[in-house]
């Protein structure tokens, strides 16, 4: 018994010892036999026997269980040994891209503007002829359309759900952020303060700086006694917000059919000793106000805009990221986004 014991002791695998298992307690095993052979001795002997062999078997079983456990721990120890993780190796480095440049210039205007108190709403890319050049005061004969070469997109039945009824000319990509004040103004009761982001679009060829697609700001404040000492002053507060309490603005007089005065504008940028003509604005044209208040009493709605002012701007937003952000032309914003390009810009 004593061998049997050491034999399952010194066993180097699970199959050693279930072989050992088998040999000794499977159906042609030793014990089995000896046990089945009880019932051929005489009585005493029987009982003796039977109690030695019992006695056995427990020891035997025992001692296999406790092999295996043994056997199956060292397995785990080895195993793990073998499989360890060196947490010093490097990781693998995910992939990351970065917000485009567009993006990032946008966020931190908004930020600038809401600031201010300014409310950031969003209109339709596609428009119709009404908002984007009669309402604005540039009917069909006016020439300052020439200024803005149009997209016009002739459509078989309607496109879009149009909130305002009535005759609206046809369809086409905006060619300014400026339509938005009209749709503004015609839902909303003053005073109030937005800024308008969004692509325009206008069929010109392109360049380093010209796409056909761009973003522009547009901005709207509308109150009583608004006057251009609340334009400057906005306008200054973003130069400083971008360029620092050492930035200037500057306005030179402009013609805008749906200003007057009209005005562009340009930042003295201080770390470049540079002006950047960034976009034109003025006081609010009367007649925006006329058309408005014509169409809100169509609408049902009472006129709201008598004996008001206010001002408009807007901006460029891409001349303004190239050069924030060092971009030596306008056209890589809009190939084909590749994460070389984008990876520069983080945020
Ligand atoms: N809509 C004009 C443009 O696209 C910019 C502008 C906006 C000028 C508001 C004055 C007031 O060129």
């Amino acid at each position: 018994m004593e061998e049997i014991l050491q034999d399952v002791e010194r066993a180097k695998s699970l199959d050693e010892l279930e072989a050992l298992r088998v040999r000794y307690l499977g159906r042609q095993g030793w014990l089995t036999q000896e046990l089945r052979r009880l019932g051929e001795l005489p009585m005493e002997e029987r009982r003796l026997r039977g109690q030695e062999l019992n006695r056995l078997k427990a020891e035997l079983e025992r001692a296999l269980t406790a092999r295996a456990a043994q056997l199956k721990q060292q397995a785990l120890e080895e195993r793990l040994n073998r499989e360890r993780l060196d947490v010093s190796l490097p990781g693998y480095a995910l992939p990351r891209g970065g917000l485009h440049p567009i993006t990032l210039m946008l966020r931190e205007l908004l930020a600038i503007f809401q600031s201010m108190g300014y409310r950031p709403v969003q209109g339709p890319e596609l428009e119709r002829e009404f908002f984007n050049f009669d309402a604005v005061n540039m009917p069909p004969w006016h020439p300052a359309r020439d200024m803005q070469d149009t997209f016009w997109v002739r459509q078989e039945g309607e496109v879009a759900e149009e909130r305002f009824p009535g005759p609206l000319g046809d369809y086409l990509l905006r060619t300014h952020t400026s339509p938005m004040q009209i749709r503004y103004m015609l839902a909303h009761t003053p005073p109030f303060k937005i800024v308008v982001p969004g692509r325009v679009f206008r069929y010109e060829q392109t360049d380093a700086s010209h796409e056909a697609m761009f973003f522009q700001l547009e901005g709207l404040v509308v109150g009583e006694g608004i006057s251009m000492a609340d334009l400057k002053g906005a306008i200054y507060e973003l130069a400083r917000s971008l360029f620092g309490a050492e930035a200037r603005a500057r306005f030179h007089p402009t013609y805008f059919p749906f200003v007057e005065p009209g005005a562009q504008f340009a930042l003295w940028w201080p770390e470049r000793q540079k002006w950047l003509e960034l976009g034109g604005s003025g006081m609010v044209h009367p007649k925006l106000f006329e058309i408005v208040d014509a169409y809100r009493v169509q609408l049902g709605l009472p006129p709201a805009y008598q004996g008001l002012s206010g001002f408009a701007f807007g901006m460029g937003v891409d001349r303004l990221a190239l050069l924030r952000y060092g971009v030596p032309d306008i056209r890589y914003f809009y190939q084909q986004p590749r994460l070389s390009f984008l990876k520069q810009f983080r945020g």
